[in-house]
Parts: structure tokens; C-alpha cells; sequence
């Protein structure tokens, strides 16, 4: 096991309160680091007392990190906003932000309908680009972005074409961001996970899954350390001059 040091760095993800996130979030306060657990307090969701759980487990790890949670949509710009402004007055600044909260809505173009082409564009580009705005205004100098997008941006499968299309948006815009805050420093990068188990499988079909599981070389579907281990990397001080760059964690899929 690698073991990092985070300690006095600030480090936010988005939608922390399960799946990839949490266990993104719980590697980084196993590091040391000053933790802003994020979570989309939807009524129709069990997101709060995720957080809560998950805040609470945090804080009981040997590391004893700081853990800050905040409530936020990211679809919604003044929400993002103000986010970010809590983090700079009560966390002092930002040094990595993980843009991690996503949905996915799979249908065929045929079938999708425009709510569900707008949702998962809304949430997983615009959502990223929010942040990426007003992170970016209260992020030091030597700080680090990880987007995670997904190999779905990278190679179109069927019945995504909204999800496709938002995560080859992260990509792109990964790439911009790396050249114009090259200049303080900062590196964007994005990770591009394959199949991993979390709550969003739920809304993929049995014989879809049965047939991604063939076709992975590492025999098993990924775990969310898998992706925190690239996003971990990724966000040292030593990975700086790595930047613009997409990194596959597929056990070998794509
Ligand atoms: P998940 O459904 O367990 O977690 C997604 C998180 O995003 C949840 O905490 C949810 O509350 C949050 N979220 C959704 N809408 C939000 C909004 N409007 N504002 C703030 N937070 C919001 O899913 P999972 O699998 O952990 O996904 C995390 C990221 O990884 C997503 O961006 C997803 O697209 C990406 N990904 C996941 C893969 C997988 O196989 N699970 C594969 C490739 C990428």
C-alpha cells in the first residue's frame, strides 16, 4: 500500500456521501487530509444521513482528519458559488477538488427523452464546469483538479448518448483547464473509470453487466479504492507536472 500525506491540504468531492466519492473522500482523510464531504441534499434520497454516517466514520480514523460537510446541488451556479465561499472562510482555501457527483439516465436516442438528455448533461458538465469556476477562484496556487469522467467519453456504448456525450465534455474541458491554470501551478486531470461497483450499477441492466464482466481482462468489476488510488496519485505534489491528462482504470476493459 502507498501511503500519502495530505495533511494541511484541503481537499473537496462532490457527491461524497457514497459510491466512488465516499471512498475517494475516505482515502484522502486516511492521508490526512482536511476532508470537505459534499452531498446533494435530495428529498427523494437518503444523501444527509449518508453524509452524517460517513463524517462520523471519517472522524474516528486514526488519522483524526478535519471534516467539514456541506449540503449543495452542483447544477445550480450560486449554490456552487457559495459552496466554494464556505470552503475558503472555514476551511482557509482549497487544494484539491474532485469532481465526482454524477448520474446516468440510459436510454436509446429513439427513446431518450429531452428531461433525460438535459438531466445527466446538467449534473455531469455543467455540473463540473460550476465547479470548476468558483473552485478554481478560491484554489491556491500548486492545487489540483481531478475529474472523474469515465470511459464511456471515450468510447461510445450504447444507449449513452447524454452520458457519452457529458463525460467526452469533461475531457475537453480537462484539457483547457490544464493550459490556463498551468500558470499557478495547478494541474487538471481527469480519471476515466470502467465498471465499478457502487449504487449507480443499480440502474444498469442484469444482462448489460453480465456481458461488461466478459469482457474484462482483470476478471472483476472495479472497486471505488480502485478509482481513489489514480485520484490519490494524481493529486500529489509530486504528480505536477502531469496535467491534461485522462487516465483509464478499467482493469484492462478499454
Ligand atoms: P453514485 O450514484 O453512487 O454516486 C453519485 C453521487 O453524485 C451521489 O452521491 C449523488 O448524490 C451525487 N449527485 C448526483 N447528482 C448530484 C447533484 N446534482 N449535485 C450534487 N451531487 C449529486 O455513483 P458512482 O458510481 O459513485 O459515480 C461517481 C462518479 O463516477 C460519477 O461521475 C459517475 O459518472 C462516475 N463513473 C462511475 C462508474 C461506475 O461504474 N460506477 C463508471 C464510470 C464513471
Amino acid at each position: 500500500m502507498i501511503t500519502y500525506n495530505f495533511s494541511g491540504k484541503v481537499v473537496l468531492v462532490t457527491g461524497s456521501s457514497r459510491g466512488i466519492g465516499a471512498g475517494v473522500l475516505t482515502a484522502f482523510a486516511r492521508a490526512g487530509a482536511t476532508c470537505v464531504l459534499h452531498f446533494w441534499d435530495d428529498p427523494a434520497g437518503a444523501n444527509r444521513e449518508d453524509a452524517e454516517a460517513l463524517a462520523a466514520e471519517l472522524r474516528a480514523l486514526a488519522s483524526k482528519p478535519p471534516v467539514y460537510v456541506f449540503a449543495g446541488d452542483v447544477r445550480d451556479a450560486a449554490q456552487v458559488e457559495a459552496l466554494m465561499k464556505q470552503v475558503k472562510d472555514q476551511c482557509g482555501g482549497l487544494d484539491v477538488l474532485v469532481n465526482n457527483a454524477g448520474i446516468i439516465k440510459d436510454r436509446t436516442l429513439k427513446k431518450m427523452t429531452l428531461d433525460e438528455w438535459h438531466a445527466v448533461i446538467q449534473t455531469n458538465l455543467d455540473g463540473v464546469f460550476h465547479c470548476c469556476k468558483y473552485g478554481a477562484e478560491v484554489m491556491r496556487d500548486g492545487g489540483r483538479i481531478v475529474n472523474v469522467a469515465s470511459v464511456a467519453g471515450l468510447v461510445g456504448f450504447h444507449g449513452q448518448t447524454n452520458y457519452a456525450a457529458a463525460k467526452a465534455g469533461v475531457i475537453g474541458l480537462t484539457r483547457v483547464l490544464s493550459k490556463e491554470l498551468a500558470r499557478r501551478q495547478i494541474t487538471a486531470n481527469a480519471v476515466a473509470p470502467g465498471v465499478i461497483q457502487t449504487p449507480m450499477l443499480g440502474e444498469i441492466k442484469p444482462e448489460v453487466m453480465t456481458e461488461y464482466l466478459k469482457q474484462i481482462p482483470a476478471g472483476r468489476l472495479g472497486k471505488p479504492e480502485d478509482i481513489a488510488n489514480a485520484v490519490l496519485f494524481l493529486a500529489t505534489e509530486e504528480s505536477g507536472y502531469i496535467t491534461g491528462q485522462v487516465l483509464p482504470v478499467t482493469g484492462g476493459w478499454v
